[in-house]
């Protein structure tokens, strides 16, 4: 068996918001600086049918639910740089928000796609094929992390797809969030390839570059014909 290829090695990464360190510091500059001309994201999945998901227990008495527009105000207080518009226009889209609640304040959430993404990184979008549910923009609020509450809540999240029917979820992270990484690889998601852009002038040059055997989905330019950035516009999705 040969060694999977898209292994990051955290030797560059950006920060993941612990104690700044030397270390850290030099390790997110060279991030920075190397991802100004070249940007990775990985491509993981994590299949839902013919499977049993387990099931965690967060460490706090939270309940789980998907956001409905009159807890736009909840969540806003929740992630207070995220706009109501922005809400409003992930809603429009399709895209879902699975919260966890309590009491009466959202404390985690992500959100999923099931359409066509656009993916700023990358500028470009993303084809979610039928079948496969997009997740971004996870965030457990500083107060409640490592209690356990994103693995509860992303076990609850994958029980829902897998009741609908959803046959895989999907995940983008770039190659130097080495802590995303990570967390996402716990959770069971393996990694299937990589979206390479190189910045040049003009348009950039595209590459991607799998695990044997493995496709990846379309991404295609904003621009190209038959692409409607109109259909896109609600999921910004993060590195
Ligand atoms: C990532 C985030 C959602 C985790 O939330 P959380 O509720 O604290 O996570 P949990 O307590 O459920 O821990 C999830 C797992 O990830 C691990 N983990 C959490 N933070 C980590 C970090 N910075 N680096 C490496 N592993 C980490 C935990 O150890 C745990 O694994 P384990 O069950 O094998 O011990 C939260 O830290 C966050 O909001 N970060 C900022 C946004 C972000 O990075 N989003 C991308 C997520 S993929």
């Amino acid at each position: 068996m040969t060694a999977p290829r898209h292994r990051p090695t955290g030797r560059l990464r950006f920060s993941d918001g612990s104690k700044p360190s030397i270390r850290g510091i030099a390790r997110e500059l060279g991030a920075r600086v190397v991802t100004t001309a070249y940007r990775r994201m990985l491509f993981m999945s994590y299949p839902l049918r013919g499977i049993r998901i387990p099931v965690y227990n967060a460490g706090a008495d939270v309940s789980f639910g998907i956001l409905e527009p009159k807890d736009i105000d909840a969540y806003l207080r929740f992630r207070p740089a995220t706009s109501g518009r922005e809400v409003e226009r992930r809603m429009l889209h399709g895209d879902r928000c699975f919260v966890s609640w309590l009491s009466d304040n959202i404390v985690d959430a992500c959100w999923t796609a099931t359409s066509t993404v656009y993916v700023p990184y990358m500028r470009r979008l993303l084809h979610i094929p039928e079948g496969d549910v997009y997740s971004y923009d996870s965030f457990t609020t500083l107060s409640h992390r490592g209690r356990g509450l994103y693995m509860a809540r992303n076990s609850f999240t994958a029980r829902t797809h897998q009741s609908e029917g959803l046959r895989r979820s999907i995940a983008l992270v770039a190659y130097e969030n080495y802590s995303a990484w990570l967390i996402l690889t716990r959770s069971g998601l393996k990694t299937l390839g990589a979206y390479h852009y190189l910045r040049t002038p003009l348009k950039g040059i595209y590459w991607e570059t799998t695990e044997p055997g493995q496709v990846l989905p379309l991404m295609t330019s904003p621009r190209e014909p038959g692409t409607s950035m109109a259909t896109a516009i609600g999921a910004a999705s993060k590195i």
